[in-house]
């Protein structure tokens, strides 16, 4: 019997084809955390909390609700809007840094999911970066005639890694997913992706990290003790990055076209107050940027296919004008994806 997903696929003599987004798909857990619950956890406000970062609540999973099960429920409607079957994906691609496992990768567990058992796949590890990641590696796929259907999951379940005794950190971050589907233009019909950027630093773990539980630090009671098990986050230095290197993104990205082409950005749902100082800094209008960090948090991998979502179902993907997605995070990464809707 021949495997699909290790079937060779040679690549066509002729020019590379252009790739588009043929379906989007969403999942939010149910329960929702307030500021008011916090307040009565932490020693925090919700005033503070509006102020310094937008949020007003997020969304928290379910006890033993998994990150593969948001992720595969994001992909099914993906799939759906789409209008096609599992069976048709030829690759899976999780973007998470809280998946079911270090190992195996949870793209594993949603193509098992969803059915798909004869798609390949891999996780990315770029932290908030992973989806804008995903979806460049997905179009080199398209874009050479590796593969025809190119699935990109977004989740995370922060909740998990999340002290919540930590007033630093608890505030921001909340559980989710997103997914698009990637095919030919010519299929799709929609969403053309244009390019896209990728960059990293390393050596600024301390920035944002979850510290031990990796081979540097595996989990012994002493990094139970320590806590840390959770999310350490330097906020100052992560701000300043995020602003200058959201700046940068839609500045590059959108220097070889026209103001009048472009229809929103989609930034990383980080901190809205890091959205509204770059937004002015790049002399962007706010209805010109998504923002939905209020009802969701900081979902990392899985914020920029929710917002992207949304925006479409607000309306707001006008049909021929750009649609400039940046993200940056742990690592540090970064990278934008542009998308002619
Ligand atoms: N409620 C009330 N006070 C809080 C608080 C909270 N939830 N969290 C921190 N504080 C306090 C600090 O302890 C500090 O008190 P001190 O002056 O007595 O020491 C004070 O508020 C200021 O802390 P600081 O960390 O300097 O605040 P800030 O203005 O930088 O805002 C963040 C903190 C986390 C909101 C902000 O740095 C931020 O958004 N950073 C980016 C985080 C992020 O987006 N991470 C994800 C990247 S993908």
């Amino acid at each position: 019997m021949t495997d699909p997903s290790i079937t060779p696929r040679p690549r066509p003599a002729g020019a590379l084809r252009r790739v588009g987004i043929a379906g989007l798909g969403h999942y939010v857990p149910e329960r929702r955390l307030t500021n008011a619950e916090l307040e009565r956890a932490v020693d925090t406000s919700d005033e503070w909390i509006v102020q310094r970062t937008g949020i007003r609540e997020r969304r928290i999973a379910a006890p033993g609700e998994l990150a593969s099960e948001m992720g595969a429920r994001a992909a099914l409607e993906a799939l759906a809007d789409a209008g096609i079957g599992a069976g048709a994906v030829d690759l899976l691609l999780c973007a998470t840094v809280t998946g079911d496992y270090i190992f195996p990768a949870t793209a594993c567990e949603i193509a098992h999911r969803i059915g798909a058992p004869q798609a390949g796949g891999f996780d990315i590890g770029a932290a908030c970066s992973g989806f804008v990641v995903g979806a460049q590696t997905a179009a080199q796929f398209i874009a050479t005639g590796a593969y025809e259907t190119v699935l990109v999951v977004g989740v995370e379940k922060l909740s998990a890694i999340v002290d919540y005794m930590d007033r630093g950190t608890c505030v921001i971050f909340g559980d989710g997913a997103g997914a698009a589907v990637f095919t030919t233009l010519e299929r799709a019909g929609r969403g053309e992706y244009l390019g896209g950027s990728s960059g990293m630093r390393g050596g600024e773990a301390d920035a944002l990290s979850l510290p031990a539980g990796g081979t540097k630090s595996p989990a012994t009671f002493d990094t139970v003790e320590r806590r840390e098990h959770f999310v350490r986050m330097q906020g100052r230095q992560i701000y300043r990055f995020a602003v200058t290197t959201f700046v940068d993104l839609v500045e590059k990205a959108l220097a070889p076209y026209g103001d009048d082409e472009l229809g929103l950005v989609v930034p990383h749902q980080v901190n809205l107050r890091i959205i509204e100082s770059a937004a002015e800094q790049c002399g962007l209008p706010m209805d010109r940027v998504f923002v939905n960090i209020d009802r969701y948090g900081n979902t990392s991998a899985a914020s920029v296919p929710l917002a992207l979502y949304e925006a479409r179902a607000a309306g707001r993907l006008v049909p021929g004008k750009l649609v400039c997605c940046v993200a940056f995070g742990a690592g540090l990464t970064w990278g934008h994806v542009l998308l002619r809707w």
